[in-house]
């Protein structure tokens, strides 16, 4: 019996969260996000122009090539996967999944102040070589960052899924448009209208900010919890009294590090949900996530329910990845991912 409940059991939750999501998600048409923040095509759109198949004529090794190469940083520098990870998501989050993030010029994504800590560039460039010689202007480097976020996943513990591919890498990349991602100090409002902008629902932004199970965060993004929070010259209220304390101490200077899971930092678990319950969510974002009433029972589901949370995350990233895809003869394949072709 033991899979068919299991896999029944999680489709019920699954059937119930998306009666929660229906239900309280409707943010009012009055506070959609800037004409700026709107996606001209809903996700979904693009996404059906990805296949599977895509290089298993062209390129048929590109997976594995991914897979060596990740798990060679990884073993230099476990610290990668998740930085890996977390490029895959600010390249989505700006003009979709176009490598927009990787274009290295004056004022490009990858210059702007909210670029400052992404790290990981190198493992890309690195794979990109390796594929230019093996399959020469075959892979985007879109692509290339979807198949490494999903190699992360799984070198840090997570679920593995089938990454669609075909996206083509953009040609703009503008620093200003990454203001537009969010820091970790803003609203929920804001996160929901953010991430549906992008064609993404309520259950992909609580699964999504799952990632923070893993890997760390600079302490200049939480300082302003810890002392005068908003103005008011007292520490945000919604952190542990002892979870506090280690963070005052952790946290004297603002690049410093200190880990965003504070209970299983290396573990890709459900474990950073069971944290947020406990008042120790790093992020003003992610704490919040508990207290709000559009994802609060979305926490709670996530946290009791640790596969609900790994064979969620597989869905929300394939989401993610879909995110305003350029396909067919949008965009261009480049050779190096830092400049968009001269040809
Ligand atoms: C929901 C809104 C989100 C906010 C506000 C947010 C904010 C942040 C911040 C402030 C950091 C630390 C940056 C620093 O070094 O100071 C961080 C790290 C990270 N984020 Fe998010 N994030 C969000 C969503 C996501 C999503 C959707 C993903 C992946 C799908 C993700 C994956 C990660 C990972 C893996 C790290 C650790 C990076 C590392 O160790 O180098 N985040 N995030
Ligand atoms: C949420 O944040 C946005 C932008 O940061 C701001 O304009 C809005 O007023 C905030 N909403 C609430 C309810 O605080």
């Amino acid at each position: 019996m033991g899979a068919l409940s299991l896999s029944l059991h999680l489709s019920l939750c699954l059937l119930l969260l998306h009666f929660v999501i229906s239900a309280e998600m409707a943010v009012p048409e009055s506070r959609q996000p800037a004409a700026a923040l709107s996606s001209p095509l809903p996700a979904e759109t693009a996404g059906d122009e990805l296949s599977f198949g895509h290089y298993a004529n062209t390129c048929p090794n590109m997976e594995s090539i991914v897979h060596n190469k990740v798990n060679k940083w990884s073993a230099l520098d476990p610290s990668l996967a998740p930085s890996i990870i977390r490029l895959h998501f600010h390249d989505c989050a700006v003009r979709g999944c176009d490598a927009s993030i990787l274009l290295n010029h004056a004022a490009s994504e990858r210059t702007a102040v909210e670029s400052k800590t992404l790290r990981g560039f190198e493992v890309i460039d690195d794979i990109k070589a390796e594929l230019e010689k093996k399959c020469p202007k075959t892979v985007s480097c879109a692509d290339i960052l979807a198949s490494a976020a999903r190699e992360a996943t799984v070198k840090a513990g997570g679920p593995f899924w089938e990454v669609p591919y075909g996206r083509k890498d953009g040609r703009v990349s503008l620093a200003q448009e990454a203001s537009q991602v969010p820091m970790g100090h803003e609203n929920v409002t804001y996160l929901i209208e953010f991430f549906q902008a992008k064609g993404l629902n309520l259950l992909d932004l609580v699964v999504l900010s799952g990632s923070h199970t893993i890997g760390r965060s600079t302490c200049g993004s939480v300082q302003g919890r810890l002392y005068n929070f908003k103005g008011t010259g007292k520490p945000d209220p919604s952190i542990n009294a002892n979870y506090l304390n280690y963070l005052k101490r952790k946290c004297r200077w603002a690049s410093e590090y200190v880990e965003l899971d504070a209970t299983t930092p290396t573990k890709f678990d459900s474990v950073y949900y069971t944290n947020l319950q406990r008042k120790m969510g790093l992020l003003l974002t992610d704490q919040l996530l508990n207290s709000d009433s559009r994802t609060s029972l979305i926490v709670s589901a996530l946290a009791t329910q640790p596969m609900l949370f790994y064979q969620q995350f597989s869905v929300s990233m394939t989401n993610l990845g879909n995110v305003q895809v350029l396909t067919g003869d949008e965009g261009e394949i480049r050779t190096n991912c830092n400049f968009i072709n001269r040809y």
